[in-house]
């Protein structure tokens, strides 16, 4: 059986609406969902087994509100298995299933002076610093995706006016991919700054691009857990990354509840993309 048809079998009428990967720290969404049933990745052919971690692997049908909801708890990166097409029988499954939404949640570290351990930012643009593409090796047409507002500006305002609804401040910027696993270097943070980054991470980028691919709409939001490589005297590691995630836990976690609560009446549809 097909990843897909293990899901259709477990939840037969279960529609989906938004589709949501949960990087590091918001792994404890569901918890504060109706009706959630959690799928093993290992039970799912193709999606990825789990290998960081602060990295669950398991999908999840919950509700939130009316709202039907698909949460990746786990994501493949480039560095695990130098594929940068991991996520695609993952993502496939969620336009399949029929969600027109994707939210990219991730950890990542801030460049800009005023982005420090537990800001948010949303995802305006990315900057693709790997030379690798999940669309390698992909026959047809359909492979050559447009990627201009590739992150939804309807998307954006939404979570800006809930974000300000609670008091959180919303930075907005351009997210660089870097393969990984490593840090980055001085020098490459230095670089990434000029040409236009306001945080960097390896992960979400290939998602997007398989996303927009697939004709779903997609949403960006980094969870920033450090300031990037030379911008502090701290020395970066993965406990790092998943303490300082725990900062911003709680509010991402009510502004994601907030945006898919608020999609099921209808404020997520629009450009129809
Ligand atoms: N660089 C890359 N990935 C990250 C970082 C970083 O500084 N922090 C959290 N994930």
């Amino acid at each position: 059986m097909t990843a897909l048809d293990v899901i259709r079998a477990r939840r037969p009428d279960f529609k989906p609406s938004v589709a949501v990967v949960l990087g590091s720290g918001l792994g404890g969404l569901a918890a504060h969902m109706d009706e959630a049933m959690a799928i093993p990745y290992a039970d799912l052919d193709g999606f990825p087994q789990p290998g960081v971690s602060g990295h669950r692997g398991q999908l999840v049908l919950a509700k939130a509100g009316d709202t039907r909801v698909v949460l990746l708890e786990g994501r493949a990166h480039l560095y695990e298995t130098g594929k940068a097409d991991a996520m695609k029988v993952a993502v496939a499954s969620l336009a399949a299933l029929g969600c027109e939404t994707l939210v990219l949640t991730n950890a990542a570290g801030g460049l800009d002076a005023d982005m420090g351990p537990g800001s948010v930012m949303v995802l305006t643009d990315h900057l693709n610093f790997t030379g690798q593409s999940p669309l390698f090796n992909e026959p047809g047409d359909e492979r050559f995706v447009d990627m201009v507002d590739a992150y939804d500006p309807e998307l954006r305002r939404r979570l800006l006016k809930l974000a300000a609804g609670m008091e959180l401040h919303l930075h907005q910027g351009v997210y660089a991919w870097f393969a990984g696993p490593q840090f980055e270097t001085v020098a490459e943070v230095r670089a990434a700054g000029i040409l236009g980054a306001n945080a960097v991470g390896m992960s979400t980028v290939p998602e997007v691009i398989l996303a927009r691919h697939a004709r779903m709409r997609v949403a960006g939001l980094s969870i920033i857990t450090n300031k990037a490589a030379g911008m502090s005297e701290f020395t970066l590691s993965h406990a790092q990354t998943k303490r300082h995630a725990a900062l911003a836990t709680d509010r991402v976690q009510q502004l994601l509840l907030a945006f898919l609560e608020d999609y099921g009446n209808g404020h997520g549809k629009g450009n129809g993309a």
